[in-house]
């Protein structure tokens, strides 16, 4: 460029293009603009030269991208990039720019050249497809989804501004790379990979909504509610897909929370209601029968045997309002009453109670009980509301009968929280219909029930979790379909408690 005559060439050259053209040096100054780009942008030559091109061309994009800085950082040319420029008079004109380095003899970048059209001259079918474009663009620019394309190896071909925004990427960062790569949480990678490979494959059928996790740039993973559409090309192949999705993170987390505070609430309030209902009339038929076992005995009211009958009523009435008692305890979550305890003497209480009812069902009850169990320190009643409600669920899953084992036994090298213990071990095993896998996770959940309205409420099993855990125990489940299920509780040693 130092050479008079090659410069005049080339200036000539410059002012007879049909484009805008500017070049700018290392630190972004014009150095030189041509009579188009005068025309286009509506500034004149000795208005820019020497500024620095975004003070001059100024675009809503620039922070985004700017083609200009990317060629001078990178070295390579950007082309046909479409973006909306403000021109001196404030009206916006779309453009398209292309740009490439400048270099010097020994190769070193000195700044770059950009020519640039402007779109709205350009009158024809091109034209006006392009302008299409753009309004479609801005659309899906504008909208309040995410709008995702995919081809059919499931690389992102379109995504809009707020797919950008959820992701956390850039559009160039997400454009061509595979969706389930970048945006996929990794545990669920290969089974999406493999319904969208089956989708492309006209194998399976179009999800038309569905809701999935994605992974965006900070590890994070948004909750999004999807719509598609299967893309097709005009000889009717598929060639990708169009999703548009919504980000319903906080209305998902909004859910989970109420339905945790809805069924504490209503775990509360039933044991409360049921405790109120029963435990007060209880009370009463207590009172009044011990008045009547009490005027029996002053006046012989009738003979011995009424007496007999007057105590067992006494009797199952105080085991009932303990039984409340406990259901109270739970819901107030309260401490266990503990006391050294015979475990083996739990399960004959338990027994007690609803043995008659086994028998009933065809079931053949065997006991193992290991005579030399060490004492445990327990709560009685609840031990025993722990082992009454397994049991029943034991009954319950075995209609057309079966058998019923409860051992007793020490059991060492138990993990407990952090530590290994000496326990005692109590298992209930029955022959009943087993728990699938998928609800072995569910079975502690209050309410979870597989059990028809009025046969079950869902309340056994997490009363039982909740008293294991405050007596510092561990409950297992060993289950199979069709063959049977096994609770296995373990309690610690009462010496070992002391230490
Ligand atoms: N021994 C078992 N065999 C098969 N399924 C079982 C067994 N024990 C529990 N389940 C399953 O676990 C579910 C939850 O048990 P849980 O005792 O908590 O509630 P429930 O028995 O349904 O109702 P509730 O005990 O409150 O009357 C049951 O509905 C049943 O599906
Ligand atoms: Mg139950």
């Amino acid at each position: 460029m130092e050479d008079g005559p090659t410069k005049e060439f080339l200036v000539n050259i410059l002012e007879s293009m049909d484009g805008g053209v500017l070049t700018i040096d290392k630190k972004a100054r014009i150095t030189s603009f041509n009579h188009s780009a005068e025309e286009i942008t509506g500034f004149k030559r000795e208005e820019v030269l020497n500024k620095e091109c975004y003070h001059v061309l100024k675009n809503g994009l620039c922070e985004e991208r700017c083609p200009l800085k990317e060629t001078l950082e990178t070295g390579k040319p950007v082309y046909n990039y479409e973006i909306m420029i403000t021109n001196k008079q404030g009206k916006k004109i779309p453009v398209n720019i292309t740009t490439s380095p400048l270099r010097s003899s020994n190769n070193e970048i000195i700044g770059a050249v950009e020519n640039f059209r402007d779109l709205t001259k350009h009158e024809g079918l091109w034209g006006k497809l392009r302008q299409e474009r753009n309004r479609a663009q801005q659309y899906l620019n504008i909208a309040g989804v995410i709008i995702v394309a995919i081809n059919e190896k499931g690389e992102v071909t379109l995504i809009n501004r707020k797919g950008c925004d959820v992701l956390g990427y850039q559009e160039k960062e997400i454009i061509g790379n595979s969706w389930f790569d970048l945006c996929i949480p990794e545990r669920l990678k290969k089974e999406l990979k493999g319904v969208f490979k089956k989708l492309m494959e006209g194998k399976n059928e179009l999800v038309e909504y569905y809701e999935n996790p994605i992974l965006t740039r900070t590890g994070e993973e948004r909750i999004i509610e999807w719509h598609n559409t299967i893309l097709t090309d005009e000889k009717g192949y598929i060639v990708g897909s169009l999703s548009s999705g919504k980000d319903i993170t906080k209305r998902k987390q909004a859910e989970a929370e109420l339905i945790r505070a809805e069924k504490l609430a209503s775990l509360g309030q039933l044991a409360a209601s049921v405790a109120h209902e029963v435990n007060n009339p209880l009370a009463g038929i207590l009172v009044y029968l011990k008045l009547l076992h009490k005027k029996y005995k002053e006046k012989t009211l009738q003979t011995a045997e009424t007496e007999n009958q007057l105590l067992k009523m006494e009797k199952e009435l105080e085991r009932t309002t303990r039984i409340i008692r406990n259901l109270l305890d739970f819901s107030r979550q309260s401490e266990p009453n503990m006391r050294p305890v015979n475990l083996n003497k739990v399960v004959e209480a338990a027994l007690l109670l609803v043995g008659h009812q086994i028998s009933l069902e065809n079931i053949k009850l065997e006991k193992k009980l290991d005579t030399q169990i060490p004492l445990v320190l327990a709560d009685f009643d609840q031990i025993q509301q722990v082992l009454i409600n397994i049991i029943l669920n034991a009954n319950q899953a075995m209609p057309d009968g079966g058998s019923l084992t409860i051992t007793t036994s020490i059991a060492e090298g138990i993990h407990i929280g952090e530590s290994s213990k000496k326990t005692v071990r109590i298992d209930i095993k029955d022959t009943g219909v087993g728990i699938p896998q998928e609800n072995l996770s569910k079975l502690f959940t209050p309410f979870f029930t597989t059990k028809e309205k009025g046969k079950g409420v869902g309340l056994g099993l997490p009363v039982v979790h909740g008293i294991i855990e405050r007596h510092n125990g561990k409950i297992e489940v060993d289950s199979e379909l069709n063959v049977g299920t096994t609770f296995s509780i373990y309690l610690e040693l009462m010496d070992e408690k002391k230490d």
